[in-house]
């Protein structure tokens, strides 16, 4: 999508009036006023200004939420979208509404469109209905074949042109730039996600990095590839990652590096690009799925793709632990006991919690960077899509202060991490192992709470000593918000890009 702003002007293509309703409102200023030279209809046809304010003089139109009128007979088309009482209109609403104008976009509308805001819309509401559009906005189609003329329309991207009072230019113009920068972080997560697990292997992920960071400044990213894993023995991602022909390795992606001392955010991804399970082999039903299970090391990516484009300035690391799980006569068992690169060893009972013991690794070379804080994410358990559904991540945390931005931020833009309880019993449940330190499956029940308490297992100290305190650190289990949420306005289908625009708020907003 192509978003310009400017001032009130002419109207290229279909104009569409995103509308508040209520009193004192443009609408019905447009009903009562006998100056029909209103902002929204500046340039408008005198048919095409009749037509409107009979829409609305009737109360065929009353911008009530939901409601969508097309006028397309005329001279000029008009989309009229209905977004409610703005008293109740909030940042999801408008952000929401603008993905459902976009879904409803239809063939007839054309590619370019001229959009004009009706009623009180305060910037923070504009923005956030362009940012509804431009989030939706998104196809994967890389691996279907195209018909050489016929979808030709069809592929053209759409040129919006939000118009605005020439007062609120300005602003809205440097909102655009930021969703469009951190959007594209967002659909660059969802193409790793949706990508075939044939084609995006753990290497094949380490490679696009190389490929995206040429030309980068400020912006390094390091390959830890299978040599470098058993040279520094990271015993989590070898031990997964063995079975398979494609080997594992870690990318480390690092933003800003000062000459000095510093202490960056520092977050973590989990980058299984195929679980079936191991040894411990998944059931058939839906296996394909398990190709998202890389979406936690999407989510890096798609972040530092969010945080280079909008120009921060700060000093950022992202680490992914990629690994493809599988069964095969080098693969890892039940019954191993593997070591880390923590040191600490792990006795396997199920290789199909796979994802913690790769993160074993990851969350400790995090500890490398002196870090301010560590969030790690994961599709790590089919317990926390259990307990929550599709609508939240999980959240937990050795840090109240760090749980408690993190769960702010994510609700203020709609993508909600709810805090779940990181309690002394599941670390207890996770290290009772007879022959290691620690296990990596706890008992049947709280699942995605033992799969918490195991990865605080790992989470570095910030020294050496008993006064030494673990850092700072988090754990997102995103199994249900990677892919699936049908209540998320901003997908159709597949993976979504959970927690860029979080992370993006969250690392941003000090
Ligand atoms: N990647 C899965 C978790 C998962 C399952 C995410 C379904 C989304 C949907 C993870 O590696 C896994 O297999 N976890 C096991 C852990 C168990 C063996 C302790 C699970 O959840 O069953
Ligand atoms: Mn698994
Ligand atoms: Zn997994």
């Amino acid at each position: 999508m192509n978003i310009s702003v400017s001032e009130i002007g002419d109207i290229n293509g279909t104009l569409a009036i995103p509308s508040l309703e209520g009193l004192d409102d443009t609408l019905t200023r447009l009903r009562i006023s006998s100056d029909s030279n209103t902002p929204v209809l500046r340039g408008a046809s005198n048919s095409t200004r009749a037509m409107v304010k009979n829409m609305i003089t009737r109360e065929d139109f009353t911008a009530k939420a939901g409601q969508t009128i097309s006028i397309l007979g005329g001279d000029q088309k008009v989309i009229l979208v209905g977004m409610g009482d703005k008293d109740e209109l909030d940042q999801k609403e408008a952000r929401d509404g603008g993905a459902k104008f976009l879904v409803g976009l239809d063939k007839v509308h054309g590619k370019q469109l001229t959009i004009r805001f009706a009623g009180r819309w305060t910037r923070a509401m504009m923005a956030a209905f362009v940012e509804g559009m431009v989030l939706r906005d998104y196809k994967y189609d890389k691996y279907l074949s195209k018909d050489e003329d016929e979808d030709e329309d069809e592929d053209e991207e759409y040129a919006m042109n939000v118009q605005c009072l020439s007062k609120d230019v300005e602003a809205i113009s440097l909102a655009c730039d930021d969703i469009r920068n951190i959007a594209s972080g967002v659909h660059l997560a969802r193409d790793l996600g949706n990508a075939p697990p044939n084609d995006l292997y753990p290497m094949a992920y380490a490679e696009q990095a190389l490929e995206w960071v040429k030309g980068k400044k400020r912006m390094k990213v390091s390959v830890i590839d299978w040599e470098g894993i058993l040279e520094a023995g990271m015993g989590g991602l070898e031990n997964v990652g063995k079975g398979s022909e494609r080997k594992p390795c870690m990318v480390i992606f690092e933003m800003n590096k000062p000459r000095g001392k510093s202490n960056p955010p520092v977050i973590v991804g989990k980058g299984i690009t195929f679980d079936t399970g191991g040894i411990s082999l998944k059931p058939g039903a839906a296996m394909d799925e398990m190709k998202y299970d890389m979406h936690g090391s999407a989510t890096v990516f798609g972040l530092m793709e969010a945080l280079y484009g909008t120009g921060h300035a700060g000093h950022v690391v992202g680490i992914t632990c990629m690994a493809e799980n599988m069964p095969s006569s080098n693969a890892y068992r039940p019954g191993d006991v593997i070591p880390t690169y923590s040191g600490k060893t792990i006795e396997v009972l199920n290789t199909d919690a796979e994802g913690r013991n790769v993160l074993a690794d990851g969350l400790w070379k995090a500890g490398e960077f002196n870090p301010e804080y560590i969030i790690d994410l994961a599709t790590l358990t089919g317990a926390c899509v259990v307990a929550l559904g599709h609508e939240a991540s999980g959240l937990w945390s050795n840090d109240d202060e760090l749980l408690e931005k993190i769960r702010k931020t994510a609700a203020s833009v709609d993508e909600l991490a709810w805090p779940m309880p990181l309690l002394p019993a599941f670390e207890k449940e996770m290290t009772s192992s007879k022959i290691a330190d620690v296990k990596n499956l706890g008992g049947r029940y709280g699942g995605s709470n033992t799969a918490a308490a195991f990865l605080k297992q790992f989470v570095p100290k910030n020294g050496e000593g008993k006064d030494a305190e673990q850092y700072p650190w988090a754990h997102l289990d995103i199994a249900g918000t990677a892919w699936g949420a049908k209540s998320n306005a901003m997908v159709a289908h597949g993976a979504t890009g959970i927690h860029v625009r979080t992370l993006h708020k969250l690392i941003t907003q000090q």
